[in-house]
């Protein structure tokens, strides 16, 4: 799964005719919502992953004032880490890096033991709750509308997915500008435009979370299977993302 494995869906000709339809909307969604509020009302909520590159890559393209931050959750792979200094080298992208309440993380820690979220439904997501969730608050503070890297084919939580949701949680736009791309269009535009992406996506990890709770995933298997791979498909989601209401 490197960019040069990119495994095209139907004759070239057809398959660039879609991406490209794809691309403008994705272009076309994000200089909208950059066109209608200020500088430092609009952010990019970017876990590093491919999806996420290509999302900073467009803003930097485009000449878009939408800032990037991302929730490091003290558990992230050092492969993921090591793609915040490449946003800066390549992209010239200053990543915002967000961490949870060391109290908040201490006390779970002391109270259930580090890696406890392997034991129940409840105790995963709470450490999601303080290590992602709360965090995800204090850097939406203030902001107007968020973007993320969230697509359809990702896995079956996500299949509903709009381009253009309110975020009725939070009380502001969200934006999903990827939501009808597949993975292939994202690999398209990582070969064309050289877009740094984490080596892992070539280990068999199309989607990557924390390093405990990730694993790669067999042929065939949903993108998203190795998320939590322990848990029911239907509870595969951390609390970043309550489902919104549609908008027009
Ligand atoms: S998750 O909710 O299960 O973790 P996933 O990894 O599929 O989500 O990522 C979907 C989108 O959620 C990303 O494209 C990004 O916009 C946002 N997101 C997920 N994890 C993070 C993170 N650690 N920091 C910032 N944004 C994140
Ligand atoms: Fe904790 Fe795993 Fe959630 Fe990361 S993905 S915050 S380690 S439960």
């Amino acid at each position: 799964m490197t960019p040069m494995d990119v495994q095209l869906d139907g004759p070239p000709s057809q398959v660039m005719t879609g991406f490209a339809q794809r691309l403008q909307r994705a272009e076309d969604i994000l200089c909208a919502v950059a066109a209608g509020h200020g500088p430092g009302e609009i952010v990019l909520a970017s876990s590093l992953s491919a999806e996420d590159m290509v999302l900073t890559h467009l803003i930097v393209a485009l000449s878009l004032p939408i800032g990037v931050f991302t929730l490091d959750t003290g558990r992230l792979h050092q492969e993921t880490l090591h793609l915040i200094a490449q946003a800066k080298e390549r992209l010239g992208v200053a990543i915002d890096v967000r961490q949870p309440d060391p109290e908040a993380v201490n006390d779970y820690v002391a109270t259930h033991g580090r890696d406890a979220f392997y034991e129940s439904l409840e105790l995963r997501q709470r450490c999601c709750a303080i290590r992602k969730v709360a965090p995800l608050a204090l850097a939406l503070e203030g902001k107007a509308a968020w973007i993320t890297g969230q697509r359809r084919q990702q896995g079956q939580t996500r299949g509903a997915l709009e381009e253009i949701e309110f975020d009725t949680a939070r009380g502001m736009k969200k934006l999903n500008p990827l939501a009808s791309w597949s993975w292939s269009d994202v690999m398209t535009y990582v070969r064309l435009y050289e877009v740094p992406i984490n080596p892992l996506h070539a280990r068999g990890y199309p989607s990557i979370g924390c390093e405990p709770c990730t694993r790669a995933i067999r042929p065939g298997e949903d993108h998203r299977a190795g998320r939590w791979w322990w848990e029911q498909k239907n509870s595969k989601e951390c609390g970043l993302h309550v489902p919104g209401a549609p908008t027009v």
